[in-house]
């Protein structure tokens, strides 16, 4: 059984790692996928695996038109609009002292004034469906912090608190909003970060209660499950999926 026949998304930081594995997985569920990023967005067209059901849209989610030209493209090529992955981010570690004003704001455009401004964007859409989903893309770094983290977990955070609003601002609409907070999943982000510190990849692996780093493939499901019938009443939460990594201090 397909979980969500029928339904259309808009997945953004598409291309690659968890945006990626997300299409994948609502495209084998039955859901038609506007997929959004910066980069180029011909190879998930090539994939045999995505016949039907995928329209794609290169652009920059931190220029001030793009909200419009992503509802504009989900109206055209979808007809509407039921489920809204917020997933493009940046990853950043720097101690407060080296973090200039740019790059500073440069984490916080992307990972939290974007999400602010296609959420608002999005709201009339999903107003117009029967089951409209908000799912934003947090961390663990949404409820915890660390040394060099402060953007990004400012940024998290900052998910988490305008998730909580959105749930309770649009429930009168039978609209939910939650985010999902990864642990340690081996992407491009993460990849980079082993390869500057490489004592970070056991660091996360003996973290993890389940001994290992996550997969993009272990985050899809957990979308799956938010945008379809089985999460109808799930709305206003954090769900973590980061192999038990933050059970234990
Ligand atoms: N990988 C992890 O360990 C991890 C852990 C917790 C949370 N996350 C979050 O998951 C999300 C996805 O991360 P990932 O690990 O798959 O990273 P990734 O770097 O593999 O993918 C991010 C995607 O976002 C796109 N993107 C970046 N800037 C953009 C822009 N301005 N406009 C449009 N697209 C843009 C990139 O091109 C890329 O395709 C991020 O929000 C990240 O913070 C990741």
């Amino acid at each position: 059984m397909q979980l969500l026949c029928g339904r259309s998304a808009i997945i953004t930081g598409a291309a690659q790692g968890i945006g990626r594995a997300m299409v994948d997985s609502f495209i084998e569920q039955g859901a038609t996928v506007l997929a959004v990023d910066i980069k180029p967005l011909d190879g998930l067209l090539d994939a045999d695996a995505h016949p039907k059901g995928l329209h794609v849209l290169q652009l920059d989610i931190t220029q001030p038109a793009a909200p419009e030209r992503i509802m504009r493209a989900a109206s055209e090529r979808m007809g509407g609009l039921d489920i809204l992955i917020n997933n493009a981010g940046i990853a950043s570690f720097m101690p407060i002292t080296e973090t200039s004003d740019t790059a500073w704001d440069e984490v916080l455009a992307l990972n939290l004034s974007s999400v602010f401004r296609i959420c608002r964007d999005a709201v009339p859409l999903l107003k117009a469906s029967s089951s409209g989903r908000i799912i934003n893309i947090g961390s663990v770094m949404s409820t915890f912090g660390g040394a060099g983290l402060s953007a990004y977990a400012a940024s998290k955070h900052g998910v988490a608190g305008l998730t909580k609003c959105l749930a309770s601002e649009l429930g009168e609409f039978a609209i939910t909003a939650n985010f999902i907070q990864p642990g340690a999943i081996l992407t491009e982000i993460t990849r980079g970060s082993i390869q500057q510190y490489p004592q970070m990849e056991a660091f996360w692996r003996d973290k993890a209660a389940l001994g290992r780093w996550g997969e993009p493939s272990d985050i899809a499901p957990v979308a799956v499950f938010l945008a379809s019938d089985l999460g109808a009443f799930v709305s206003g939460t954090g769900l973590v999926a980061d192999g038990g990594a933050m059970q234990a201090p």
